[in-house]
């Protein structure tokens, strides 16, 4: 399977039983997911966690990255450190379709504390329908990389 269908999972030990309904999840729908952990519930740094997956997804081997913890706040920003990553946390619909139309979202941040899981997996499902929309969005995005 081609990197257009690859998508990278991570989560801290907030997050797991989500991220793994996710990885169950998009599975299903045919994606080619890369599940880097963590694999138990020890306590752990979501720092670490959101710039792995963030450096999958910038080096072109993943298409999007979906990053979870606790609130999806902490690992959304140490994602957004990654030069190209565009990564926002969503706890409804109406952004998770936003932020790939008009930002070219490459990455999805949620919040395990925040969502249910049947909402979750909503919010991951409008992400990944929804095209980005380019032209004068993109002039946009092309300043965000500054
Ligand atoms: C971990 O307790 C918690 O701080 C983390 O999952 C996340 O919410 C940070 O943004």
């Amino acid at each position: 399977m081609t990197a257009e269908k690859r998508i990278v999972l991570s989560s801290d030990h907030a997050a797991i039983e989500l991220r793994q309904a996710i990885a169950k999840h998009i599975a299903a729908q045919g994606w080619d997911v890369e599940d880097i952990g963590p694999v138990t519930t020890e306590s752990t740094h979501y720092p670490l966690h959101g710039k792995a997956a963030a450096e999958r997804v910038a080096s072109g081997d993943c298409h999007f990255g979906i990053v979870v913890c606790g609130t999806g706040q902490g690992i959304m920003m140490a994602a957004n450190k990654v030069q190209g990553i565009r990564c926002g946390v969503c706890a409804e619909t109406f952004s998770a379709r936003m932020i790939r139309a008009h930002n070219d979202a490459n990455m999805l941040a949620l919040g395990a504390r925040v969502v249910g899981e049947g909402l979750a997996l909503e919010i991951v499902d409008a992400f990944l329908e929804t095209e980005f929309e380019g032209g004068r969005h993109a002039t946009r995005v092309e300043m965000i990389e500054g």
